[in-house]
């Protein structure tokens, strides 16, 4: 999407952190943004200070583990600014833990935002963008941890490979239909995510079993202190969308560490190479390539 001018945004997650930068960088272009999150109330004071910057901007609640609430976020889009033609799927909490000691609440609370979240907003925002015929995209945030998986990050890792792999083939479903996908891929960015827990709803998932220790979360936000400004990932993020890539990174000192990753799973690869039980297989059989090639 070239021309971003007088063109609407719709942002989960945009009251704070990545979403809220994304939101700024969009509006500084010259879109209007809508802020959508489980944070009403922060999402109208970011709206406020949006304003003060001459963006138009304007804010729902929205639960992103719900599709009716997703689709009154869409509907309340259309009523406020009538059309949608960007939709950042950002909204995101973190998860983790030792092996067999993460509570299955906490599965269930990750995997239905981080992933399904984004089914959520791809399914109720793409016949939109397709009826008005302007074209759409959509920026769904993974994250480093989509691509390279730290041992005790697996729910999160999870919830985030998924990102990237739905997004590589939605991509491919929606460029017929004017509609362009990408996946944000971040490293450490300074936000607000070390305090996700307190979104955690204990009705849907249980009680929470981790209480909060005080000095680990200030070691934490100091620990996040430490990352890039998230503007300038929603500065690329402008780039990337005009240049409709598919995979955005924000941190380039991790080329080597997927690098190293892929080169595991190509060493993968050349073991099997040399297996007395898949040489059993005809040659051409060996070959086929069922799945395809991008
Ligand atoms: N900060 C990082 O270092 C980093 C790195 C890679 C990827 N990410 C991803 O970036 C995205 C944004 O996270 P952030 O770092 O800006 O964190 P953040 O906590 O600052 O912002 C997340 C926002 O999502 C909202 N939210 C949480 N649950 C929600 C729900 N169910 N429905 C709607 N909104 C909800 C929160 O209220 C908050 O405003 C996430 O997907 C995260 O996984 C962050």
């Amino acid at each position: 999407m070239k021309d971003l001018r007088g063109k609407t945004a719709f942002i989960t997650g945009g009251a704070s952190g990545l979403g809220l930068a994304m939101a700024e960088a969009f509006g500084h272009e010259g879109m209007n943004v809508m802020l959508a999150d489980i944070e009403a109330d922060v999402a109208r004071e970011k709206v406020e200070a949006l304003r003060a910057k001459q963006i138009r901007a304007d804010w729902v609640k929205v639960d992103v583990t719900s599709r009716d609430s997703v689709r009154a976020g869409a509907l309340a889009t259309v009523a406020a600014f009538g059309k949608v033609h960007l939709v950042a799927n950002n909204a995101g909490v973190g998860a983790g833990g030792v092996f067999g000691e993460v509570p299955e609440g906490d599965w269930d609370w990750v995997i239905d935002v981080n992933l399904k979240g984004v089914v959520y907003g791809m399914e109720v925002f793409a016949p939109l963008m397709q009826s008005h015929g302007e074209g759409g995209h959509f920026v769904n945030t993974a994250s480093m941890a989509g691509h390279i998986s730290p041992a005790g990050m697996e729910p999160y890792c999870a919830t985030k490979f998924a990102v990237v792999a739905m997004s590589e083939g939605w991509r491919e479903q929606l460029a017929p239909r004017g509609i362009g996908v990408s996946v944000l891929c971040p490293g450490v960015v300074s936000t607000n995510i070390y305090a996700g827990r307190r979104n955690r709803p204990a009705d849907a998932y249980g009680p929470d079993g981790r209480p909060v220790d005080p000095a680990a979360l200030e070691q934490q936000r100091e620990w996040m202190a430490g990352g890039i400004d998230p503007l300038i990932v929603g500065q690329r993020v402008v780039e990337a969308v005009r240049d409709d890539d598919l995979y955005i990174f924000s941190h380039v000192e991790y080329e080597s560490v997927v690098r190293e990753r892929y080169e595991r799973v190509m060493a993968g690869f050349e073991k099997s190479k040399a297996s007395p039980a898949l040489n059993t297989l005809p040659g051409d059989r060996r070959l086929d390539v069922p799945l395809g090639r991008r």
